[in-house]
């Protein structure tokens, strides 16, 4: 009772109007501008997706030229924030040094406070989109030193960031037998770039809803973007990736995966099975749907680790055919088939949330920039039910 409707986490209020992502829930769809996803993913380039959530629509061939172009010149990082980096310590995890040197640009491009000028606001967007994968690779080489690869503009933003990834400074490394080289093949370009543009919006998800809070309240757009980092890292959220893999790896084997099962319907037990239900989706996420078939698709080209594949079925038939997952409408989402397909691409597993960074990075300036057009909106100030004395 009180005077305010009580909703805790928001599971039945709308914070905003929106064009941007359109979510049905009962039958597992997902649009981005009216676009299906399947019809967006593998089909179109992440950065031409980022131009589709931000713009509103797809790029004609030149201005998707010319966003690319764009995107490549505005890589860089001031050098500053390089030396951000050498002040955190070695094993420091990724997201927290991007959460970090994210928040930092805000001290590098203070004009951005004042963003009436459309031209600004677009540039300011292009310019956290086209360094985020740099912040992403350069906390990773830190955090296990190795020294920072500088981004090579002569390369697409997602072929870039294998590259600062895998490269050996000063050059190819070619001869070190199988898993040992730098060499980016284009089916595995290919591959990441879906994943980005699987993951590049979900309408009101926790950290978007983050970014618009921040943004509400007038704050700079760097510093919002950076919040929404903060709220993604959370194991219920985007951090939800790495710890699939953690957990297929816990299992171990096919035969532990009834405990592992029973564990998690255990309600004085807090074990939790990761990539497992979602608050929109009762019913299947398209997302997976989309990944399991990418999966299935690469599995011979990208020699996917056919245990971890093993244990990660045995896992989904499982839960499937569990009352338990039935009743509760708790389906695998996006987190749970990314990470067999991300370590085929020798991806360690503490990138994996960095990661997905950085393809929510266009669906959290979408949304940000809508909420700053949008006349109606107000600084975000829920009220409470108070139960104190
Ligand atoms: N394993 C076991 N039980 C679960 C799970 C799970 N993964 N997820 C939900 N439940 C149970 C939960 O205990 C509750 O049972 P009961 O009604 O008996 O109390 C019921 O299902 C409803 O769960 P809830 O926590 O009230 O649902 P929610 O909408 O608040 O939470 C969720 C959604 C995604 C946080 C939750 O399903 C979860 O923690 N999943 C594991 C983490 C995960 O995979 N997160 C990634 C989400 S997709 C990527 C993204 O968008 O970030």
């Amino acid at each position: 009772s009180g005077m305010f409707t009580y909703d805790p986490g928001y599971t039945s209020t709308a914070s905003c109007e929106s064009k941007i992502t359109f979510i049905d829930g009962e039958n597992s769809e997902l649009r981005y501008r009216g676009y299906d996803i399947t019809d967006l993913a593998g089909k179109h380039s992440f950065l031409d997706v980022s131009y589709l959530l931000m713009r509103g629509k797809l790029p004609t061939p030149e201005a998707s030229k010319n966003f690319d172009l764009e995107i490549r010149h505005r890589s860089f990082l001031n050098e500053g924030i390089i030396r951000l980096f050498e002040a955190l310590p070695d094993g420091a995890h990724p997201m927290a040094t991007m959460g970090a040197a994210t928040m930092a640009l805000a001290a590098f491009y203070k004009d951005h406070l004042h963003l009436e000028d459309e031209d600004a606001f677009k540039m300011m967007r292009r310019r956290i989109l086209a360094k985020m994968p740099v912040i992403a690779a350069m906390a990773y080489r830190n955090s296990i030193g190795t020294p920072l690869i500088y981004p090579d503009v002569n390369r697409y933003f997602t072929e870039n960031f294998l590259y600062m990834l895998r490269a050996y400074p000063g050059g190819r490394m070619k001869y070190l037998g199988d898993g040992k080289n730098d060499e980016i093949k284009q089916v595995e370009i290919d591959a990441l770039d879906a994943i980005l543009t699987l993951h590049a919006d979900h309408e009101q998800n926790a950290s978007t809803t983050t970014v618009r809070n921040v943004g509400s309240t007038e704050a700079h757009p760097y510093v919002a973007i950076a919040s929404g980092i903060s709220a993604l890292w959370g194991s219920a959220h985007g951090g939800a990736n790495e710890k699939v893999m953690d957990q297929l790896k816990l299992i171990g084997d096919v035969k532990n995966v009834p405990t592992y099962i029973a564990k998690a319907k255990d309600r004085n037990d807090p074990f939790r099975l990761m990539g497992f239900g979602h608050r929109v989706y009762k019913n299947r996420d398209p997302r997976a749907e989309t990944l399991k078939a990418l999966q299935d698709k690469l599995k011979e080209e990208l020699n996917l680790d056919s245990k971890l594949l093993d244990i990660a079925h045995a896992v989904e038939q499982a839960a499937l055919s569990d009352d338990y997952f039935k009743e509760r409408g708790l389906y695998p989402n996006i987190d749970f088939y990314s990470g067999v397909i991300l370590t085929a691409l020798k991806i360690p597993i503490e990138m994996f949330t960095p990661i997905f960074v950085i393809g929510r990075t266009p669906g959290w300036l979408a949304q940000w920039s809508e909420l700053k057009q949008d006349p109606k909106h107000k600084i975000a100030r829920p009220r409470q039910l108070y139960t104190g004395n």
